[in-house]
């Protein structure tokens, strides 16, 4: 199977958390487009909380209604996409840009279902640079605080100019960082003047990750 159909096959799995009649939360990222097409083909009569414009645009073309977080209450579940996820259930997120909501909406939810497909595992968080998103005018000063943790942070461009997040700020992506304690460094990082959020979901780590391999979707609790 090709890495796409690894991803639909994910995708298609994950529907199996979604309850009948639920207000579910949908994160970003090609993972996810597949389970929203899943959903959309399942006809699940089902309402959404979206962590992005882009998953917002696809949910409402597949015919699925559209819930501002702020009239939500709890979710029944959040399902989103990672760039890695280790054995522990800790994630890096963030290379869509949409982090932050991905962060907010996870919050409200009861359970988080990580869907990916086997090349996301990894040991150790940092192998794929750690999105961070930023009030832009701290880049620099944030810049030299990663570098002091071994980082190189580099502006996320887009068309020459720097990209902009759904919420009108910055991203950051800091390569060379080994996260051996995503949970610390979270906590720490987070912290940091400037930061809005850090990439790594540690605090709000997956309940329960659906991977896609060759063999099949398998899935770790
Ligand atoms: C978006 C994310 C995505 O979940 C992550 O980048 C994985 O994306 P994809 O499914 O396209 O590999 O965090 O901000």
């Amino acid at each position: 199977m090709t890495q796409d159909e690894l991803k639909t096959l994910v995708g298609q799995a994950a529907l199996q958390y979604v309850p009948a009649g639920a207000l579910i939360g949908v994160g970003t990222g090609s993972t996810v487009n597949k389970f929203i097409a899943a959903l959309s083909a399942a006809h699940a009569a089902i309402r959404a909380v979206s962590s992005s414009e882009a998953s917002t645009a696809l949910l409402r073309a597949a015919g699925i209604a559209v819930v501002p977080l702020e009239q939500a209450g709890e979710l029944a579940v959040y399902i989103d996409g990672a760039d890695e996820i280790d054995p522990h259930g800790h994630m890096l997120k963030g290379g869509g840009g949409a982090l932050t909501r991905e962060k907010i909406v996870a919050a409200q939810a009861r359970r988080f279902i990580c869907i990916a497909d086997a090349s996301k595992q990894v040991d150790t968080l940092g192998r794929f640079p750690l999105p961070v998103e930023i009030i832009p005018m701290a880049a620099a000063r944030l810049a030299r605080q990663f570098a002091a943790l071994g980082g190189q942070a580099a502006l996320r461009m887009s068309g020459g100019q720097p990209y902009v997040t759904d919420n009108g700020l910055h991203i950051l992506d800091v390569r060379g960082l080994r996260i051996t304690d995503p949970l610390a460094f979270e906590n720490e990082t987070s912290q940091w003047p400037g930061v809005v959020t850090v990439g790594v979901f540690a605090r709000q780590k997956a309940s329960c990750c659906l991977l896609a391999t060759q063999q099949g979707v398998r899935t770790l609790q």
